[in-house]
């Protein structure tokens, strides 16, 4: 019978055996999956959890600050911010293949959070506790999708399972990796996280990085922030988070068409709506949204950001399309 009170007991037993007085990092990536990993080895080991969050600039409006606020507020958690702003755009300058943008993401990430332990790992041999483990917020699906669990192809690198160096000097806490999603809310609630952070949809570790179908620029960025936060507004005002899964929102950068504004005409990129039902992100459905909040959606974006001419919805199943668009 599963409960999340048990899953927690049990995991707090199990975190505390395994990492005794020992010191361990933590990397928060504004989602639900590493704030309740996080929280959990925080209420097993207390203050030898230190977290490290990465502002790699492919955030979503708003998604910093509910780590640096929301989530410390909650937990009491000591918590590291590295501001890689610059240092990702720069190194994805050029680059419109999906996969290299993941491998740049995954080794500029690795490269910036290293970086951020070397401190801590100083600071921590001087109290004379070396920092030997790291926590992982990995769940279930990424361990089957990633060919961890069963050998199944590897379907997208994903970074936070497949991409971690070889000579990895930590000991993974996994403390996620037998939970889904639906699960792994419910200990977060359990354990008096905001809805803000254990409602939050999935996100992938790429960020907004992979939701620019082209080259990735710092002007792109803040267009596609601008039609993310509006399209998540939406959906939250007309009470249809529980029922989507995630929904994507995608720029078409390459892509240009024609429209008219007032007296002229215009040349802007489209935005793909990709709301998806899921129970697992392993298999999903496109979510058949009311007509009137797509409507909504689709007037704000064309008339509050500037660049986009055009509001697209995606109506394809996984499989055959995945959930993300690159
Ligand atoms: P796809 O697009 O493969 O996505 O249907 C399945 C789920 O995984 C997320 N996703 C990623 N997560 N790094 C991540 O951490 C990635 O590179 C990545 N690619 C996809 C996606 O948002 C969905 O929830």
């Amino acid at each position: 019978d599963w409960n999340s009170g048990n899953v927690i007991a049990e995991q707090v037993e199990r975190i505390r055996g395994q990492i005794g007085t020992g010191r361990v990092i933590c990397g928060l990536s504004g989602g639900v999956d590493s704030a309740v990993a996080a929280a959990l080895v925080h209420k097993a080991v207390g203050d030898q959890l230190v977290c490290i969050f990465v502002d790699h600039g492919l955030l979503r409006k708003g998604e910093r600050e509910q780590v640096e606020n929301d989530f410390v507020a909650s937990t009491g958690v000591r918590l590291v911010t590295v501001d890689a702003r610059e240092r990702f755009l720069t190194a994805l300058a050029g680059v419109s293949d999906p996969e290299q943008k993941r491998k740049i993401i995954g080794r500029e990430f690795i490269r910036v959070f290293e970086q951020a332990e070397a401190d801590l790992i100083a600071e921590a041999a001087e109290e004379g506790e070396p920092i030997r483990f790291l926590v992982q917020g990995t769940l279930y699906p990424d361990v089957v999708e990633s060919g961890g669990g069963s050998g199944a192809a590897n379907i997208k690198s994903h970074h936070n399972v497949g991409g971690l160096p070889e000579d990895l000097q930590f000991e993974l806490v996994e403390p996620l990796r037998t939970l889904f999603k639906d699960e792994v809310r419910a200990i977060g609630r359990e354990l008096g996280l905001p809805e803000v952070i254990v409602g939050r949809q999935p996100f992938p570790g790429p960020g907004l990085g992979i939701r620019i179908v082209g080259e990735v620029t710092g002007e792109r960025l803040d267009i596609l922030r601008d039609a993310d936060a509006i399209a998540r507004a939406e959906l939250t005002a007309a009470g249809l988070d529980s029922e989507i899964w995630q929904c994507p929102v995608v720029l078409l950068a390459d892509v240009r068409s024609v429209g008219v504004q007032g007296d002229g005409r215009t040349y802007g990129h489209p935005i793909v709506l990709r709301p998806v039902s899921s129970e697992d992100a392993m298999t999903a459905d496109w979510t058949r949204l009311p007509y009137d909040v797509l409507a909504r959606i689709s007037n704000r974006i064309t008339n509050e950001v500037r660049e986009v001419n055009r509001v697209v919805l995606d109506v394809t199943s996984k499989p055959p399309g995945t959930i993300e668009w690159e």
